[in-house]
């Protein structure tokens, strides 16, 4: 490693950083990671802390999983790359397909398409979904339906089916045909509605509202996240997912469920579909696939897409699309072990443990702190803190005190994300009781002095 003097002089000089203004990384340098372990981070001057933050959503089995370590550097050893592209495979994305078709068969999901990430998954879910409208007679199914407040990355096509302005309005025109319909945001939302299942419903008769507007005959998905993560953990009323999944049944809509954050166990259950007891059409993942050690994802495929795809005779389901990464045998490999492991640890029971013991203890700092506006969480490990200026007006936040509570939480011991006005807290699905409690202690003290000061 270069000297500590060296990265701080050339931090942010040469690279600029993912959702930053570059003047920003400039005036402010980033935290510099150089080590971690457990669930645990080391900085550039010595600091160790909680990383609620679980790299970025991903590092689900913390820093230390070896499993998924001595996966990676044995398979560089036997076979550091090769493509899966017509006429080639490898051995290690043959096994991990027939495990991940095991492990996503109670979703009704039985076959891989491989990605580099999430914003692929979903580019490649939307991209499928047209060609199977195409393949089966509906060319004229071209366009997707979204929720407000919801991200689904940054690719065009993803961006396009994004609910949030800030990742839109820099890169417009985007993709025509994108509509978005309210999300089951409860403590802001349009029809100033407080009753979780009321507006559960509002919102999809809005969906409903939109499909008959548009024509469903024009429609080719809707994506969702089964819990808005990104977004500021918007968590739908149970009501809700099933209501969605059966109106786009009823109107020959694909549903893709976005679970780049969701799968493999963050929500307390193994995925957010089972969670709200669905089965989507399709399903993207990536980030926690591999514990964050390796760029990977799945999009998953439910027999009633591959069924058209494989007995089309026209030659219309020839895929035309895919990655140069797609099935990169390092990732498979890690995603293996990775999943080997998740499933060992049985890692759903302690993320719906101790999501509850943070959600809990988040009301509890509610009830000291003017500040917090909202508390977001309760299925599992993924939270969020919304902060406002005044409770009762719900008025926002400037923009420069999140920042400074997110460096306050810091020095008290643990990273958090920042993100608009929102906290969000996604740790490592391993924490123990103590680090969640040590987390809520440091999210205490940390708001208590950047309040103050
Ligand atoms: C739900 C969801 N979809 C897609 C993405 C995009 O994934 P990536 O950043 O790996 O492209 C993210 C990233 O956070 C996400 O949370």
């Amino acid at each position: 490693m270069k000297a500590s003097n060296f990265l701080k002089e050339n931090n942010a000089q040469h690279m600029w950083h993912p959702m930053a203004h570059p003047q920003d990384s400039l005036q402010n340098p980033p935290r510099i990671i150089t080590g971690a372990s457990g669930v645990r981070l080391q900085d550039v001057d010595g600091n160790e802390v909680i990383d609620a933050v679980g790299g970025l959503w991903n590092v689900n089995l913390g820093f230390s999983c070896d499993p998924v370590k001595k996966a990676i550097a044995s398979q560089l050893d036997i076979l550091p790359y090769y493509s899966t592209f017509r006429g080639t495979s490898n051995d290690a994305v043959i096994e991990l397909s027939y495990e991940l078709s095991k492990f996503f068969e109670p979703d009704g999901l039985s076959t891989a398409f491989f990605t580099s990430g999430g914003s692929d998954s979903v580019e490649t879910a939307l991209r499928l979904a047209r060609q199977y409208h195409k393949v089966r007679g509906e060319p004229g199914r071209v366009k997707y339906l979204s929720l407000k407040k919801g991200y689904h990355g940054t690719h065009t096509g993803a961006a396009s089916v994004n609910g949030n302005a800030n990742f839109r309005a820099a890169y417009e025109p985007l993709l025509p045909g994108c509509f978005h319909t309210p999300s089951p945001y409860v403590y802001r939302n349009q029809f100033n509605e407080t009753d979780p299942a009321k507006l559960a419903q509002l919102c999809v008769a809005a969906m409903e509202e939109e499909i008959a507007f548009q024509g469903a005959n024009t429609i080719a998905a809707f994506i969702m996240e089964p819990i808005l993560g990104a977004g500021g953990v918007i968590v739908p009323h149970e009501s809700f997912v099933p209501m969605v999944r059966e109106l786009c049944t009823r109107h020959g809509i694909l549903f893709i469920a976005d679970e780049v954050i969701t799968a493999f166990g963050r929500t307390g259950a193994w995925t957010g579909s089972r969670l709200w007891g669905i089965q989507p059409d399709m399903m993207c993942t990536a980030k926690a696939i591999t514990n964050g050690y390796f760029p990977f994802g799945a999009v998953m495929l439910s027999p009633q897409i591959t069924d058209v795809f494989e007995n089309d005779t026209t030659g219309a389901a020839a895929i035309g699309h895919g990655y140069t990464y797609s099935g990169h045998p390092v990732g498979a490999a890690a995603a293996i072990a990775c999943m080997a492991e998740t499933l060992r640890l049985d890692i759903p029971v302690n993320a719906g443990l101790r999501g509850t013991q943070l959600f809990e203890g988040l009301q509890v700092l509610k009830e000291k702190h003017e500040i917090i506006g909202d508390i977001r969480g309760g299925r599992g490990l993924m939270a969020a803190i919304e902060l406002v200026s005044d409770r009762t007006t719900k008025a926002p936040l400037d923009k420069e005190t999140p920042v400074r509570i997110q460096d306050a939480i810091y020095n008290n011991g643990t990273m958090v994300r920042v993100s608009g006005p929102n906290i969000i807290m996604s740790p490592p699905l391993i924490v123990t009781e103590q680090d969640v409690q040590d987390m809520l202690g440091a999210i205490d003290s940390g708001l208590s002095a950047a309040v103050v000061s």
